[in-house]
């Protein structure tokens, strides 16, 4: 029996986020092109294709894979900021398509979004103070006369000075705004946070620190995470389980152990083999080797074939089934065929 299919026959009790076979298909084709010729002619670019996971309360679940692997459309079609061109996505058993109406208030509460580059997303033009509060006053969670006193609590909550509320985001250093769009995200009470490279813009030193503030505040407040990073150092400090994605699939999805210990999945191995050793085991480095295919004109069968040593012909001609192996669901022959 498939992996996705054995998940659905056991639904599990403290899943927070499901997604069940989402893709998420973008038409790239020149848009003078769209108006002379038929749809099958048009080019489509299967960003996300077929995924599927859970999330579960109070976890962190990484996401990892080369660049273009479809790791930020996972993002925003979780959050509801793309529409899924197939597939479901429920959010305490409720389908994320709520979140466009009206009722879908309370749902947009609870999950919130961090991206890279928070000086992107804070707005220059305004105090910290009115930054942080403006959640607040969108949802009408509180009266006027008591939000000065939740930023306040808000700023010192993530590690920043009271005081500073009055300050513009430009004065704040890269670490700091970071915190700014955490306590923002937190602003509603946000349960789910989806980082999208939320540490990678800064200093290595300052990402320890704000990796640091982020698992506290998941023990404090009882958040659940979808973190999604290129780095597996982080990741390895971060995650509970990790996914692995290529070409926009899920290719092995485990538990943090299992993918640092015993990874399974050829591309996962490779990715694993080309970072410092993280146990210092005294492992040399193997560079990931080749180039990720045109994902316009992806590879037939499994799609990581070109790049892997250990494809048959079946591997060439026929695309891989996700099974459990223990507590690791890979999609991949070799493996099921215990060649590797
Ligand atoms: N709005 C869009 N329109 C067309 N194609 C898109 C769009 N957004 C993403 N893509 C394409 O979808 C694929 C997945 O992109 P995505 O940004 O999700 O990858 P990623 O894993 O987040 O990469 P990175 O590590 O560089 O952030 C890429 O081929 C990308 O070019
Ligand atoms: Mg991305």
């Amino acid at each position: 029996m498939s992996a996705v299919l054995k998940e659905n026959a056991q639904p599990q009790a403290d899943v927070v986020l499901s997604a069940k076979n989402i893709a998420k298909v973008f038409d790239v084709s020149a848009p003078w092109l769209n108006r002379v010729i038929e749809r099958k002619g048009r080019s489509l670019l299967r960003a996300v294709d077929g995924v599927s996971f859970d999330i579960r309360r109070g976890e962190t679940l990484a996401l990892v894979g080369e660049s273009g692997c479809g790791k930020s459309t996972v993002a925003r079609l979780l959050v509801g900021l793309y529409d899924t061109s197939q597939g479901s996505i429920t959010f305490e058993g409720q389908d994320i398509g709520v979140l466009k109406t009206a009722a879908g208030r309370k749902l947009r509460q609870k999950m919130q979004m961090i991206f890279q580059d928070p000086y992107a997303s804070l707005n220059p033009r305004w105090r910290v103070l009115d930054i942080i509060a403006e959640p607040i006053r969108e949802h009408k969670l509180l009266p006027e006369s008591q939000i000065a006193d939740r930023v306040a609590e808000l700023l010192k909550h993530v590690g920043l000075n009271p005081a500073d509320g009055v300050k513009y985001p430009h004065q704040f250093s890269g670490g700091q705004r970071q915190r700014l769009s955490i306590a923002r995200a937190l602003a509603t009470k946000a349960e789910f946070l989806v980082c999208d490279e939320p540490t990678s813009a800064l200093d290595v030193s300052v990402q320890a620190q704000v990796l640091n503030l982020m698992k506290d505040l998941q023990r404090e407040d009882g958040l659940t995470y979808l973190f999604i990073s290129h780095n597996l150092q982080v990741v390895h400090h971060v995650a509970d389980r990790v996914g692995v994605m290529y070409l926009g699939k899920l290719v092995e999805l485990a538990p943090k152990r299992e993918i640092f210990d015993t990874p399974r999945h050829p591309y996962t191995r490779m990715l694993l083999d080309a970072i410092p050793d993280i146990k210092m085991t005294g492992k040399a480095r193997t560079p990931v080797a080749g180039e990720v295919p045109n994902p316009l004109n992806p590879p037939s069968g499994c799609t990581f074939h070109p790049r892997c040593p250990h494809a048959n012909e079946r591997c060439k001609t026929e695309a891989p089934q996700s099974k459990f192996y223990g507590a690791s669901i890979v999609a991949c022959h070799a493996v099921e065929e215990g060649r590797i």
